[in-house]
């Protein structure tokens, strides 16, 4: 209880800390009478305290120090002893080295970020997200991790699909069970394909234009994809997101930098919100852009 209102407290601090590349979201009147946006009493709203509270209660249980020394010692056998470096960034590499990976390896090595998605996504989506049933797709949703928490702040009767390369990822991902905020069960689709390729739904059909109310991704471009790979991800932003939809992108030095993702969306027709991480020692930040309207 002492431990999670620390946290709280000291996410608070850290997380209101102004990104210096584009404007601050100024949550005014023109928020409201802005074409494809959403009125605020209708959004999502959330505090630390909520925030914390419900990572600790859904999100993985571990302590985040010993899990991260655990990760950093997990990364450097695979990559001495297997020659699995993971932060490799061409697509067509990461995605072998995604496939030599057993699951037992991926969960070990997305520890940190599992435990990072509870704290970092809640945050983006706060006083941004209709609280109503939306469409969402989690992008590079690996097993679910991200997943399980878009299921979770989701209105039910939400449409939730997830996104992966890896067919076993997707496998174990279809085996889990997600529960939204009230506890209840929460379908959710899985498609197997890469996310360069254009993103089909879970009978192969093309997603149909402006239909998406949120994109979500992490553990995705800040490390593994680069300028021109993530070019062509933020197009079909542009093409499947409605007015008023939201796009939240990991960016970090190892992959697609924030100035750089900034730009792509910016280009692409979205504004700059915002931006959240899980905690001060997290390198990746999460972006997140609204589509221009209307
Ligand atoms: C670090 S994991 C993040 C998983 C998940 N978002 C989470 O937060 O737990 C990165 C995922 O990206 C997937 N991936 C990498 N390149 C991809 C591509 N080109 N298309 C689809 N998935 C890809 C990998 O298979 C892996 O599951």
């Amino acid at each position: 209880m002492v431990q999670g209102l620390v946290e709280a407290c000291v996410s608070l601090v850290v997380n209101a800390e102004p990104f210096a590349v584009t404007q601050p979201e100024r949550r005014s009147s023109a928020l409201r009478t802005m074409p494809g946006t959403v009125k605020r009493d209708r959004l999502l709203e959330l505090d630390e305290i909520t925030i914390t509270r419900a990572a600790r209660e859904h999100g993985p249980g571990y302590a985040i120090v010993p899990t991260c020394v655990r990760t950093m010692v997990r990364e450097f056998l695979l990559r001495t002893g297997r020659r699995l470096n993971i932060r490799k960034l061409q697509s067509a590499d990461i995605r072998a080295v995604y496939r030599a990976l057993g699951l037992d390896d991926f969960h070990a090595i997305n520890a940190r970020q599992a435990w990072a998605n509870w704290r970092t996504i809640p945050r983006n989506l706060n006083g941004r997200l209709p609280r109503e049933p939306v469409t969402a797709i989690d992008l590079c949703c690996g097993v679910g991790d991200s997943t399980a928490v878009l299921a979770y702040y989701c209105s039910s009767g939400s449409r939730i699909l997830g996104i992966d390369a890896e067919d076993q990822f997707i496998a174990a991902a279809r085996r889990r069970t997600f529960v939204d905020g009230q506890g209840h069960e929460t379908p959710v689709q899985f498609q197997v394909q890469d996310v360069l390729d254009a993103w089909t739904d879970e009978h192969g059909r093309r997603i149909p234009g402006q239909s998406v109310d949120l994109v979500n991704a992490v553990g995705a471009f800040g490390c593994h994809f680069d300028r021109t790979a993530t070019a062509r991800v933020v197009e079909q932003c542009r093409r499947v997101v409605r007015p008023g939809g939201l796009a939240m992108f990991d960016a970090g030095r190892d992959g697609t930098s924030h100035a750089v993702l900034a730009q792509l969306f910016t280009q692409a027709g979205f504004e700059w919100l915002g931006r959240a991480r899980s905690c001060c020692l997290d390198r990746f930040w999460q972006l997140c852009f609204r589509k221009r309207g209307p």
